[in-house]
């Protein structure tokens, strides 16, 4: 499994507890930026996530922004990209269960970096149930072509 990281200066503050939780578990991840807090623009960061997804190069992405929408937003224009934003536990084990996102977006100004750590864990761990979601899949992947 290997990760793909972006953020913009509203999201980065989470950045150290999500890799401090990847390292936990020793799962690879790649950070495709931004580095510092200066302000930068969040669908440039999307597009490097979502692309290293989309193209197979990384299994998952996990993207920060200030309330992680913009990077949803941004980031499910990529085509096979399936990006949720979430701030509760319920939604980070549903997303996977019945979504199978393989994108998380998550917001800076919203959670703590305990509440986001818990969140990539839920979404992370939480397996794709398949089933009646495999077809409701298909349908959004209709939507692309
Ligand atoms: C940046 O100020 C902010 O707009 C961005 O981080 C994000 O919240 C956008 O959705």
């Amino acid at each position: 499994m290997k990760i793909a990281i972006g953020c913009d200066h509203g999201g980065i503050v989470l950045k150290p507890a999500v890799t401090a939780y990847l390292d936990s578990k020793k799962i690879e991840y790649v950070d495709l930026g931004t580095y510092t807090t200066d302000s930068v623009d969040y669908p440039v960061y999307a597009k490097k996530v979502a692309e290293a997804v989309a193209s197979g190069e990384c299994d998952k992405g996990i993207l920060l922004c200030g309330t992680g929408i913009g990077m949803s937003i941004a980031a499910n224009k990529v085509k096979g990209i399936r990006a949720a934003v979430l701030s509760d536990e319920f939604s980070a084990a549903a997303c996977s269960a019945h979504n199978n996102a393989n994108v998380l977006c998550l917001g800076g100004r919203i959670l703590s970096p305990e509440k986001a750590t818990k969140l990539v864990d839920l979404w992370l761990t939480t397996p794709f149930e398949g089933g009646r979601h495999v077809r409701r899949l298909d349908e959004i992947a209709d939507l692309e072509k």
